[in-house]
């Protein structure tokens, strides 16, 4: 039977990547993204690929419930959730300099829009035999650097970006205990730099050992984690398909 997923934030980047690279292993892709990703489908189409498209902005929960019917109608289930969608508005901002508004706007859309869709989605993923949920974290959201005082990236600083991804976090722990005894597996993952949509563009200059990644090789990880056995792990934060500290 063909596996279904949705992935967010597929118009572009590493979730477009992740999209390209479930349907190489023969999954439907439901591409969902504020951007409507309707050509993009056609081309998968065209390619010998199925995949449908779906506008979803992470800000607008009133749709999850409508969302989760329509694949309901379509499909029965859900196999694989990939939250990926995510903003960065706030690259050099200490707490005390971002404004209120920017603030909420990036934890509705990085934290609380994956909660509340992963929840809207729960009963289908319930439907699966061997549901995948996969939270795109980041380093920058990592507490042990973060709160570490002598590491040598410890004055970047993105205070809302930062937060948001804690909380994803803090979502892939909550939802891995939750769901555990369903056989849902639940984990976040770094994709590490990767040239994408996302404005990279003010990062300090480490030197000439930084070599961005293609947004495939972002999502490398992503696979993995949506196509892990039953053995594989849960409530795990990753990087280059390794356990990284919280
Ligand atoms: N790139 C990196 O180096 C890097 C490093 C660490 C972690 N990450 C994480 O990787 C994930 C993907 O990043 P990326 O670099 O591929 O980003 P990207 O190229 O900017 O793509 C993100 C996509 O999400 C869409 N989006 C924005 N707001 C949305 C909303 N409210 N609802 C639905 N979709 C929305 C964007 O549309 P618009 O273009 O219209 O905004 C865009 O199509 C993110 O979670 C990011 O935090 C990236």
């Amino acid at each position: 039977m063909q596996k279904i997923a949705l992935v967010t934030g597929a118009y572009q980047g590493i979730g477009l990547a992740t999209s390209e690279l479930l349907m190489e292993q023969g999954f439907h892709v439901i591409m969902a993204d504020i951007q409507s990703c309707s050509a993009l489908v056609n081309n998968f189409r065209q390619k010998g690929y199925t995949a449908s498209h779906l506008k979803l902005d992470l800000a607008m929960s009133s749709i999850f419930p409508a969302v989760a019917n329509k694949i309901e109608e379509q499909f029965g289930r859900l196999d694989v959730l990939v939250n990926n969608a995510a903003i960065l508005v706030d690259l050099g901002r200490h707490p005390s300099l971002i404004d209120e508004d920017t603030y909420r706007r990036v934890i509705e859309v990085n934290q609380i829009g994956p909660f509340l869709l992963t929840r809207a989605l729960t009963p289908l993923l319930k439907k699966s035999s061997q549901a995948r949920i996969v939270n795109v974290s980041s380093q920058a959201g990592q507490l042990a650097q973060l709160s570490d005082m002598a590491s040598p990236i410890k004055d970047d600083v993105c205070a809302a970006y930062q937060s948001s991804k804690i909380g994803v976090n803090a979502n892939t722990v909550l939802f891995a205990k939750e769901l555990e005894p369903f056989g849902i597996k639940v984990n976040s993952y770094c994709p590490g730099w990767v040239d994408s949509g996302m404005n990279l563009d003010e990062l300090p200059d480490y030197g000439e050992h930084i070599r961005l990644k293609s947004p495939k090789e972002g999502a490398d990880t992503a696979i993995w984690l949506a196509t892990l056995d039953a053995d594989g792990p849960t409530a795990g934060f990753f990087s280059e398909r390794e356990k990284i500290n919280w």
